[in-house]
């Protein structure tokens, strides 16, 4: 922890495609400089889930806004771990599953949906000391973040990634699965006509596909500290 110093609280955007190693990154660099780690892929999903708990057609878009905009998400985080809360009920795990993957990209295209996450992440971030992720937060929720670093990876090395995340929670999937998976949500997630991923002008492009992870969080504390530092000589 070396940033207790209100006055040096910095607002680091993490943006990238499915799977670029954003979460993990985010997470250490947050836990580090003692910032609060924000995932807003998350948010995106509780929405799907509630959705999808609902029942509700996802191509009804006006039925789908109106569920954002009524709904209760809270993210919690604990030991470097972010809990998800939906309506006060933990769905962490839930937001992770497959049908949820495949559906997270359709609620996430309605621009009444963004409207809502994207003033909910302004309001946690307002007083610095954050590290928000997501794909569109250099470009629309935080185009004033200090730092702002734009993750990619291979589609391989991303699907072997993400195998391995859900090995982690129990579920097995195949990697030519997982691959098409990807390479579909790149697709929507960047063609989409509101806040579609894209790199901010000013934002630091990391390839993470042959970095560790110790590498990608060294890399971005690296250029984090010495904004601190300028920060702290105005
Ligand atoms: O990071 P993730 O895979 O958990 O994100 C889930 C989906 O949410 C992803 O397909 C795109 C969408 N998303 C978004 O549109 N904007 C964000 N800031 C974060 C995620």
């Amino acid at each position: 922890m070396i940033c207790k110093d209100e006055l040096k609280k910095i607002t680091i955007a993490i943006d990238g495609p499915a799977a670029s190693g954003k979460s993990t990154t985010a997470k250490l660099v947050a836990h580090k400089l003692g910032y609060l780690h924000i995932d807003t892929g998350a948010m995106y999903r509780a929405i799907t889930l509630k959705a999808l708990d609902e029942k509700i057609d996802l191509s009804d878009k006006n039925k789908i806004v109106r569920l954002a905009r009524t709904s209760t998400i809270r993210l919690e985080v604990e030991n470097c771990t972010t809990k998800v809360f939906l309506e006060g009920i933990e769905v962490t795990k839930r937001i992770r599953t497959q049908l949820v993957s495949r559906s997270v990209s359709t609620v996430s295209s309605y621009e009444g949906v963004r409207e809502v996450m994207v003033q909910e992440q302004q309001k946690m971030a307002a007083s610095g000391g954050v590290v928000l992720e997501g794909r569109d937060i250099g470009t629309v929720v935080l185009p004033k973040a200090e730092l702002k670093i734009f993750m990619v990876a291979s589609v391989e090395e991303r699907a072997r990634r993400r195998k391995g995340e859900l090995t982690l929670v129990g579920i097995e999937a195949n990697q030519d699965d997982l691959i098409k998976e990807i390479e579909m949500r790149d697709q929507k997630d960047s063609t989409r006509a509101v806040s579609p991923l894209r790199k901010a002008p000013d934002a630091i492009e990391l390839d993470t596909s042959h970095l560790t992870i110790e590498e990608q969080v060294d890399f971005i504390l690296e250029r984090a500290k010495e904004i601190i530092r300028e920060k702290g000589k105005s």
